[in-house]
């Protein structure tokens, strides 16, 4: 029997996912993104050689591996064929290797625009989101008022719908946020153009993932963001608009939930975030500084720099629950070499009280004090170690007091961007 997993970030985003699937892909059939879109920035690093990928599952380097887009994902044409023809200069045939759903919804300029103008009106309150028209395309989703792939193939009822919502966008860029309009003839035209090349690749995704599965074929779900940017168990207002959790893989492919075997979190070794919302262990200081430059922890997709801080136990136990992880891979221990000590966020002090679980309010969020457990750190580097018997034992016990906190095992090490420097340890 083969088994299915999902990888996702259990924090918020940029937790190393797309180093872990490319790794993992190697033993799969097929990969799919399943949520999000191009504010997704996922880096590949493959013989010193490294490629950030947005929209394309994080296994299509390998040959053997099918890419699947699915439902869950707002498509952008133009982004797609840019990140398409990227690929190919490197030789990459992918057009051979991706698939993407019928049922996907299309991200157009008219998203990234209200986007932009929303965040720019809502001055020191902003989001601070990636501006690229997630959170309005998905709105048109769920307003059933949006676009989707399938209705790239037939031009006649396409006009219609593109120019009633295009009018719609267009509404409200002038007369509400009070910025220019986008040319809708032009912006259908360029579609237009780009659906040629798109449709090629529209299929029913969930009928071929479950193909894949009745021939005992292994697909892994990728997840894009993290946990606490999920759009209802997150840290709302300051979340991305999809379920970034394990229960988005099966509404956002078609692959019914029983079907899925393994959950893994993905992790780094300390704790970052980009753009705005409450961040418990966030650190001002220099040791802050530290982790950022050793850590390079500048946004994959819009170079924004990181927020950094210390491990935060609380959101693993509140992950753990919601994706019903199965275990972590722990990335980016390397960006601790060298730190005298280490703290990890084992409880929040709020009100007077200790509580392990951050609350859904913001606000009560936002009030919570870390309470810290310090451990002692290592001098001995692990950067590129890939045994775990050569790691220093501070390193080893820091592992394990992770694993021993959050109740889970750490099946995976990642000690550096490159591919190979990742330690498998059950
Ligand atoms: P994703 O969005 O979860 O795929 O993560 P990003 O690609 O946005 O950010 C992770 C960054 O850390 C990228 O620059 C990776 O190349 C890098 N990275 C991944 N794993 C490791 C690691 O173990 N050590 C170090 N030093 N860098 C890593
Ligand atoms: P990957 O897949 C980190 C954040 C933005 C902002 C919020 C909303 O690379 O981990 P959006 O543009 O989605 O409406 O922005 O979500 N955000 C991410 N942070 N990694 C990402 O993706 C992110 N995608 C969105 O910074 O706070
Ligand atoms: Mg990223």
């Amino acid at each position: 029997m083969s088994e299915n997993l999902i990888v996702l970030g259990v924090q918020w985003g940029d937790e190393g996912k797309g180093k872990l699937v490319d790794l993992l892909t190697e033993g799969c059939n097929a990969v799919v993104r399943f949520q999000g879109g191009h504010n997704a920035g996922h880096t590949l690093v493959i013989n010193g050689k490294k490629t950030v990928l947005h929209l394309i599952p994080s296994g299509v380097f390998h040959s053997h591996v099918m890419c699947f887009i699915g439902n869950g994902v707002v498509l952008a044409p133009d982004a797609l064929l840019h990140e398409i023809h990227l690929l190919e200069g490197l030789g990459v045939p992918v057009t051979q290797r991706l698939k993407i759903s019928l049922a996907c919804s299309l991200l157009l300029p008219f998203h990234a625009a209200i986007d932009k103008a929303r965040e720019k009106l809502l001055g020191k309150e902003m989001i601070g989101t990636t501006g690229r028209g997630i959170g309005p395309a998905y709105e048109d989703k769920i307003a059933r008022r949006g676009i989707r792939a399938a209705d790239l193939l037939n031009k006649k009822t396409l006009e219609p719908k593109f120019f009633a919502l295009a009018d719609y966008h267009n509404f409200l860029l002038k007369n509400y946020y009070q910025v220019e309009p986008l040319n809708s003839r032009e912006v259908f035209d360029e579609l237009l153009l780009n659906a040629e090349k798109i449709i090629p690749l529209l299929s029913d995704v969930g009928v071929e993932l479950n193909a894949y599965r009745v021939s005992n074929k292994k697909i892994l779900f990728e997840g894009a963001q993290g946990s606490w940017l999920d759009i209802d168990h997150g840290t709302y207002p300051f979340v991305t608009s999809s379920n970034t959790t394990a229960g988005g893989a099966a509404t956002g492919s078609g692959f019914g939930p029983l079907y899925f075997d393994h959950v893994l979190g993905v992790v780094k070794a300390y704790t970052t975030r980009v753009g705005a919302g409450p961040f418990p262990t966030e650190l001002f200081d220099e040791v802050g500084e530290k982790i950022a430059t050793l850590g390079n922890e500048f946004g994959a997709t819009t170079g924004r720099k990181r927020r950094c801080g210390w491990f935060d136990a609380g959101l693993m136990h509140r992950a753990k629950q919601i994706n019903s992880l199965t275990g972590l891979a722990l990335m980016k221990l390397d960006v601790l070499d060298g730190f005298e000590t280490i703290k990890v966020c084992t409880a929040y002090r709020l009100n007077g009280k200790l509580i392990n679980i951050p609350p859904l309010n913001i606000e009560e969020f936002s009030a919570c004090e870390p309470v810290y457990e310090e451990l002692p750190g290592w001098s001995t580097p692990t950067a590129g170690v890939r045994d775990f018997a050569k790691l220093p034992e501070n390193a080893k016990n820091y592992i394990s007091y992770l694993e021993k906190i959050t109740e889970l095992p750490i099946q995976f090490i990642s000690t550096g961007a490159e591919r190979d420097d990742t330690i498998i340890s059950n």
